[in-house]
């Protein structure tokens, strides 16, 4: 299969970037998929979940820059391979990351040239980056590199707006990098049933919104999800618990849409 990059977005932090990330990351190598995790924030989460150190200040920047190498020219980045699945490699986080405006339009405009050259990536079936939340501009970097964005959404009054912000910022990104991104879907996390009327009303309110384009899995508010961290994501530590049966619906929908032909449009809609 063509190897699909998708950058895990969204406006909020806390909203289960990570978590979703990494389970989703480690069911597609439990499956047999090749899968470079891409690990884009600088405080090294998803490193952290998967059991893996952040690079020393004196490695080799990664984020971003590195998920763009590792797209689109193979670079010399170095992932580590065999992360507690056989198949699952990563590039943890980096302290160096560009933080100033400058150096962000830098990583960007080299990111548009790179872009659509994609030749090397045939090693990895999936290139998942997680990132920080998007005022930073290595999330911008790393979605116009991916160009396919699944977006988390807590489900909670308001979540809507920050999901409105984040079309803008697609489209944006996307009109001026001349680069087609688009959601691979939004998925519903931190779902309370028993919440009284929000969470629900925020499930259907985020339907009625992006129809197809939401995930049918939504992801439970769950102490076990929570708990599964540092080296032991729950589709390992707990793969009968509800939280992990989700993580497993969800690869089964990120697969079903990701093995359909990326420029049939309607096919997403
Ligand atoms: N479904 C869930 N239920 C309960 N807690 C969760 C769930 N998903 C994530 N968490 C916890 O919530 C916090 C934020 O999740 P995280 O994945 O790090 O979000 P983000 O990457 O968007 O900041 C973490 O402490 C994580 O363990
Ligand atoms: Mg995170």
């Amino acid at each position: 299969m063509v190897t699909r990059n998708v950058a895990v977005v969204s406006q909020k932090g806390g909203v289960g970037k990570t978590t979703t990330a990494v389970n989703l990351s480690v069911v597609l190598a439990l499956r047999g998929y090749r899968v470079l995790v891409v690990d884009c924030e600088p405080q090294g989460d998803a490193s952290a979940q998967l059991g893996v150190g952040a690079m020393s200040g004196a490695t080799r920047s990664a984020g971003p820059s590195a998920c763009v190498d590792v797209t689109t020219r193979g670079a010399d980045l170095e992932p580590q391979r065999d992360i507690l699945v056989r198949g699952l490699d990563v590039i943890p986080a980096s302290p160096r990351f560009p933080t100033r405006a400058s150096e962000a339009r830098r990583l960007l405009r080299s990111t548009r040239a790179q872009v659509g050259a994609s030749n090397v990536d045939r090693d990895y079936d999936f290139i998942i980056a997680d990132c920080p939340p998007t005022s930073a501009p290595t999330a911008l970097a790393a979605m116009v590199a991916c160009s396919d964005v699944l977006i988390p959404v807590q489900l909670a009054p308001g979540s809507l707006r920050a999901l409105r912000g984040i079309i803008t910022v697609i489209e944006r990104l996307g009109a001026e990098h001349g680069v087609h991104i688009a959601p691979l879907g939004f998925l519903g996390t931190f779902y309370r049933e028993n919440a009284g009327p929000n969470p629900k009303q925020a499930l259907a309110a985020l339907r009625r919104a992006m129809g197809r384009l939401v995930f049918d899995t939504v992801i439970h508010d769950s102490q076990e999800v929570a708990c599964a961290v540092n080296g032991r994501p729950i589709v390992l530590e707990k793969p009968r618990a509800r939280g992990a049966r989700e993580y497993e619906a969800l690869t089964d929908e990120v697969l079903a849409r990701a093995t359909r032909n990326p420029n049939d449009k309607e096919s997403r809609r």
